[in-house]
């Protein structure tokens, strides 16, 4: 059953280049509600363990090194079918194929510099953001 929560993190590249104000204010303005959200930055562990799905990849040190260079934005938002819409409002993952209007159309530079993340399904959300927030920190 949909949870209508999903995880993002504003990743370094939006955060270097200032675009943290008018991706969040696309993101309330397309009717999510942030649940939590903090600015922090992943240790290298931190991203290991985030993508361990990744660590047979060719590109895993590039986004360990991407993910890990600066801070970022991780939030849990809530709507309705939080984990599809999300995905819809950022776009593909590569900018290329994004679709006009989509965060990564906007403000994403490349397949690996692509400035947003969203969790793909309504388990991984729950573990992503038990992953960067503890209990207290939900509203
Ligand atoms: P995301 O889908 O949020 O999570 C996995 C990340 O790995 C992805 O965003 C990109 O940042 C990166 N990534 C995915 N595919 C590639 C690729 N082909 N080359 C480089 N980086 C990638």
């Amino acid at each position: 059953m949909a949870t209508n929560r999903t995880f993002t993190m504003l990743k370094p590249d939006a955060v270097e280049k200032g675009h943290i104000g008018a991706i969040l204010e696309k993101i309330s303005a397309s009717g999510f509600r942030i649940v939590a959200m903090k600015l922090t930055q992943m240790t290298v562990a931190d991203a290991e363990t985030f993508y361990a799905i990744h660590k047979e990849r060719p590109f895993f040190p590039d986004l360990v090194q991407y993910m890990t260079r600066g801070p970022i934005v991780a939030a849990i938002l809530e709507k309705d079918n939080a984990v599809e819409d999300f995905r819809t409002l950022i776009g593909a993952t590569n900018p290329e194929d994004a679709a006009e209007g989509t965060i990564r159309k906007l403000y994403a530079e490349s397949i690996s510099e692509n400035a947003v993340h969203g969790s793909d399904s309504d388990e991984n959300a729950a573990i992503e953001g038990a992953f960067h927030f503890s209990g207290r920190e939900k509203f």
